[in-house]
């Protein structure tokens, strides 16, 4: 099984430029669109980890569909801090998955990883929260298939990186899932995206890890040390790859610069 995984799309209405009016977020997903479509072995699903859009607004979304509809692979979304549930949910309603009502989590069945999307979404609030419904429904999810490999995916991530403002911006509750997913050992893997930057820790018997955006990132800034800003990379692409009993992850850039150079054959 392979999963690829895109976070914080960032998209605004056609034909607005988002990050300080400089970047074309719309463009970026669009290669990252066809960087997908291309991609050999074609991944089994997507993941779309929240900041799908810039304000939650219904145009946003619809400038979303009218790009991400293009992916012929099929896509799950889960909200981030920039993105408005009941928007979403309108724009989307054909989406069978997301709940009608409520948080927006939701599980995904019938492969040989089984996928919990969680909704950290606080209206109004950068930082995300796990409250303890929310909690009580990851434990209950957990509960119900102890000896199926799962992975979680969320847009805040449940632990501090070092980056102050940040961690400043960073999951309530995170904590106390760690001590629920810590009940679960069938949890392979916890992807979070939100940093716009790539991090990675062992927490509470588990892998916790964060995606680069396909928008531009947060520039590498641990402790102070450096500028509290974003650089304009190339957009980025996770990948989950379901093998040999464990997950094994890539990350990769989808940048038409890099040219591929493929090796001689080996000499007999
Ligand atoms: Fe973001
Ligand atoms: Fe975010």
């Amino acid at each position: 099984m392979l999963i690829a995984h895109i976070t914080d799309l960032h998209l605004r209405q056609e034909g607005e430029l988002a990050f300080m009016e400089k970047i074309d977020t719309a463009e970026r997903l669009a290669r990252t669109v066809d960087f997908l479509n291309e991609f050999r072995p074609r991944p089994d699903l997507v993941l779309a980890t929240g900041d799908l859009v810039d304000f939650g607004k219904v145009e946003e979304y619809r400038n979303l569909r009218r790009v991400l509809d293009r992916l012929a692979i099929p896509v799950y979304l889960i909200p981030g801090n920039h993105d408005h549930r009941d928007n979403l949910r309108a724009v989307y309603a054909d989406h069978t998955y997301l709940p009608k009502s409520g948080f927006l989590h939701y599980v995904i069945e019938g492969h040989p990883v089984r996928l919990i999307g969680l909704d950290t979404l606080d209206p109004g609030k950068v930082t995300g929260l796990m409250c303890p419904e929310r909690l009580a429904w990851l434990d209950a999810r957990l509960g119900e298939a102890k000896d199926k490999p799962t992975l979680v995916f969320m847009h805040h991530p449940p632990y501090s990186v070092g980056i102050a403002q940040m961690d400043s911006y960073g999951c309530i509750g995170g904590e106390a899932m760690g001590s629920v997913v810590g009940k679960h050992p069938q949890v392979e893997r916890v992807v979070c995206g939100h940093l716009h930057r790539a991090t990675t820790r062992r927490w509470n018997g588990t892998v916790v890890s964060s995606t680069p955006a396909t928008a531009p990132e947060i520039l590498l800034n641990i402790h102070n040390g450096g500028i509290w800003g974003w650089g304009e990379t190339p957009p980025f692409v996770g990948f989950y790859l379901w093998q040999d009993g464990g997950i094994v992850s890539h990350l990769t850039q989808v940048d038409p610069r890099v040219s591929p150079h493929a090796f001689p054959p080996k000499k007999a």
